[in-house]
């Protein structure tokens, strides 16, 4: 397994570009078994995660092509399985994104249950539930979800959990239901709002974007000549290189992103003691070379403080001025990166839900081990302020979600290289 070892102790500076979302990619390329047209998708971020599903779709009968810009035209066609494997699903969890679309386009859908992973048990049962409630008739055998419907129903859901998939999932099939779907506690993570205007663009009829509550009129047919639809900057990229900066007390300019849909990061950056301004697709952040202060944040479904960014303020706050608490109300175990930094010195302590995160001076390198996405991302951060130089292994799991880290980070001077196995 790969391994990255990064030396710790340079301040970081200079710009980098941001890719596109990985969560808005991976629901909107699944999106495109709705279409009977072909589709160009643009800013694709170069991820794991996205060749995963590209042999999802081929293995159904998709055409993909892919040009260097990664940009990929997808023609659904001609599709010849409706079915999403066990060995591609256990390493993509994502790939539970096909569900919707297969039921609503073909009545038809078979999709290895998405096991539990690092960070909790990661059900779907709303998933399955609120198709159900629009009439399909689904089994869960041999670890397969089984799911059929003559043709779905649009019907009114509330979601007893706000889910970000789920509500992606519920959103796609009642593109193509019969009748009115509403959504209420819907997720408003800005990815679903971005597949929403895909859907929207494919001739779909969404309303109430952006809000909790999603209108739906199903269509009997989906798909416009030459669509070209470009993917929305990744704002859990930016917020991991600004917190990557703020650690080191450096300075950097992010373009290419978007801050207006990273309000309660950039607020917490600010309490840090970074100086941010932003202008309409970049972020600067100068930590003037200071020591950042601790924060405390709780995570919760957008727009307040982001989950996937927990991780990287634990980092933040091993090496801060005072004491951090922080909350993790969304996932019940995303707290496995605290161990790995405490062999790096750090003082947490953790109490249910809750890290308590006491600021010492320095944290000293440590082989140390990546155990989720995001995680990894943590102990990258932590690795970048460490004094000695940091082993990290299986990175496999950070190259899931950040395209070619080791290239940006080195961009804005850190020490930084990939030790294949
Ligand atoms: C999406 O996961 C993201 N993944 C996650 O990002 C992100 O952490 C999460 O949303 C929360 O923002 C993608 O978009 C591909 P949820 P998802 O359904 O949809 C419970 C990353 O690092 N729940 O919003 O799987 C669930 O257990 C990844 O990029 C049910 O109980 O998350 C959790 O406690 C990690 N039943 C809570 O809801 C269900 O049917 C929120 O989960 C569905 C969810």
């Amino acid at each position: 397994m790969d391994k990255l070892i990064i030396t710790g102790g340079t301040q970081l500076s200079g710009e980098l570009r941001i890719s596109g979302a990985k969560n808005a990619a991976l629901p909107i390329l699944a999106a495109t078994l709705l279409s009977e047209k072909p589709i160009m998708v643009g800013n694709i971020p170069h991820l794991h995660d996205i060749t995963t599903t590209m042999e999802l779709l081929g293995r159904m009968g998709v055409h993909l092509l892919v040009d260097e810009k990664m940009n990929i035209e997808v023609d659904s066609s001609s599709i010849t399985s409706y079915e999403a494997p066990y060995e591609l699903v256990r390493t993509m969890r994502a790939s539970i994104l096909v569900l919707g679309p297969l039921l609503a386009r073909f009545g038809e859908a078979h999709v290895s249950l998405p096991g539990g992973c690092a960070i909790g048990t990661r059900p779907v049962d709303i998933h399955l539930n609120g198709l159900m409630k629009m009439g399909a008739e689904i089994t869960v055998e041999g670890g397969y979800i089984h799911a059929r419907a003559k043709r779905l129903k649009g019907c009114r859901l509330v979601l007893e959990q706000v889910t970000v998939t789920g509500t992606e999932n519920l959103m796609m099939a009642a593109a193509l239901a019969e009748g009115t779907t509403i959504l209420e506690n819907a997720a408003k993570e800005p990815e679903v709002t971005d597949l929403a205007h895909f859907l929207n663009k494919m001739g779909a009829n969404i309303s109430g974007i952006g809000s909790d509550v999603l209108v739906i009129e199903g269509a009997d047919r989906l798909g416009v000549d030459n669509l070209h639809y470009t993917i929305l900057p990744d704002r859990i990229e930016t917020g991991t290189y600004l917190v990557a900066a703020a650690i080191t007390g450096g300075s950097v300019k992010l373009k290419n992103t978007r801050p207006d849909i990273l309000d309660a990061v950039l607020e917490k950056l600010t309490e840090a003691g970074a100086d941010v301004t932003t202008g309409d697709d970049w972020i600067k952040l100068d930590m003037h070379g200071k020591r950042p202060k601790a924060v405390s944040v709780r995570t919760a479904p957008y727009p307040a403080f982001p989950t996937d960014m927990q991780a990287q303020f634990i980092a933040l706050n091993t090496v801060a001025e005072g004491v951090g608490i922080i909350t993790e109300t969304v996932f019940e175990n995303r707290f496995m990166h605290v161990q790995e930094l405490q062999r790096m010195g750090a003082d947490i302590k953790l109490e249910s839900n809750t890290a308590i995160c006491t600021g010492v001076n320095k944290l000293t390198a440590a082989p140390i081990m990546a155990t989720d996405l995001r995680a990894s991302a943590s102990l990258v951060i932590a690795a970048l302020a460490a004094e000695g130089s940091t082993l990290v292994d299986r990175i496999y799991h950070i190259d899931r979600g950040y395209d070619h880290i080791e290239e940006k980070l080195a961009q804005l001077g850190a020490t930084i290289r990939r030790v294949p196995n």
